[in-house]
C-alpha cells in the first residue's frame, strides 16, 4: 500500500464531516476523500431498497477511482440499512456509523433514551437490536426528522439557524422531561450540537464519532501516512458546492473540490 492511499468518507451530504473532524485530530497526516451523493440527498426519505442498492454501487465507483485504505460510511441512515451489502461487494476493511445506544444506556440515570435520527434510520431492526442488546431496561424513544438534516446542511453552507425551528423539530422529546440521554442518529445532528443543547437542555448528547476515530486509528495502526499530506477531496456526485460550503470544506482541510 502506498502512504497516500487515503481514507475514504462517505455520507448523502454534510453529515460526515461531524466524523471526518474527530478522525483528523486522531490521524493528523491521513490523506482524506470525502464523497458526498449530493445527488441522492436526502437518504432519509428514501425507501431501504434504493439505498441498500445505491450505496453499495457507488462506493464500488468511488473505490475504483481513489484506491481507498479503508471506507467509512460516515452515515446511520446508509450504515443501518447497507453496511452488510457494502462489505459484501467491496474487498477491504468498512466501517459504518451505528446509533450509540449502548453508551447511552451506560450513562442514563433516568433510563430513558432518544434516539434522534432520520426518519429510515429510526424504523430499522439495527435499532430494535441495539436496543434489545444494551437497552433492554430503558425506555427508547425514537424521533425521525428531515428537517434537521436539512438544517444541517444549511448551517454548513453559512446560512443562520433559527432556534424555533430547531425546538419545533425535536418538540415530542423536548417534551419527555425524564429523558437524560439523547443518541445523535444522524451524523447531520452534531453539527447543530449547540442549538440541539438549547431545544433539549435536560438530556445529554452522544454519537458515534470518537468511537469511529478510534476504530479507523486502530485498523490503520500498522500503515504508513504521508509525512507532509496534501489537500483532501471533497467529491460530490451531483452539482458543485455553493462558495461558502467550498469556504466549509477548506475548514475541514478538503481543498480540491471534484464530481464523480
Ligand atoms: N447523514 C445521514 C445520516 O447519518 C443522512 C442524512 C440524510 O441524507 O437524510 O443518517
Amino acid at each position: 500500500m502506498t502512504a497516500d492511499a487515503p481514507i475514504l468518507f462517505f455520507d448523502s451530504g454534510v453529515g460526515g464531516l461531524s466524523v471526518l473532524a474527530d478522525a483528523r485530530r486522531q490521524l493528523p497526516t491521513a490523506s482524506i476523500v470525502y464523497a458526498a451523493d449530493s445527488a441522492g440527498f436526502p437518504y432519509g426519505t428514501k425507501p431501504e431498497a434504493e439505498l441498500a442498492a445505491r450505496v453499495p454501487a457507488l462506493l464500488g465507483r468511488l473505490v475504483e477511482r481513489y484506491h481507498p485504505r479503508l471506507v467509512v460510511i460516515a452515515c446511520n441512515t446508509a450504515s443501518t440499512i447497507a453496511l452488510a451489502h457494502v462489505r459484501a461487494a467491496l474487498d477491504l476493511p468498512v466501517v459504518g456509523t451505528v446509533p450509540a445506544i449502548k453508551p447511552a444506556a451506560e450513562q442514563s440515570r433516568t433510563r430513558v433514551i432518544g434516539v434522534l435520527g432520520t426518519e429510515a434510520t429510526v424504523r430499522q431492526p439495527y435499532v430494535d437490536d441495539l436496543s434489545a442488546r444494551f437497552a433492554a431496561d430503558c425506555e427508547v424513544l425514537r424521533h425521525g426528522s428531515a428537517e434537521l438534516v436539512r438544517l444541517g446542511e444549511a448551517k454548513i453552507a453559512g446560512e443562520r439557524i433559527d432556534p424555533a425551528a430547531i425546538s419545533a423539530a425535536v418538540q415530542p422529546l423536548a417534551e419527555r422531561r425524564d429523558m437524560d440521554m439523547v443518541v445523535l442518529a444522524c451524523t447531520h445532528f452534531p453539527l447543530l450540537g449547540e442549538e440541539l443543547r438549547a431545544a433539549l437542555p435536560h438530556a445529554a448528547q452522544v454519537d458515534g464519532a470518537a468511537g469511529i476515530a478510534r476504530r479507523i486509528a486502530h485498523l490503520t495502526s500498522r500503515q504508513p501516512w504521508p509525512v507532509q499530506p496534501s489537500g483532501g477531496i471533497a467529491v460530490f456526485t451531483g452539482n458543485p458546492p455553493s462558495l461558502p460550503l467550498q469556504a466549509a470544506l477548506g475548514d475541514y482541510g478538503l481543498s480540491r473540490i471534484e464530481r464523480l
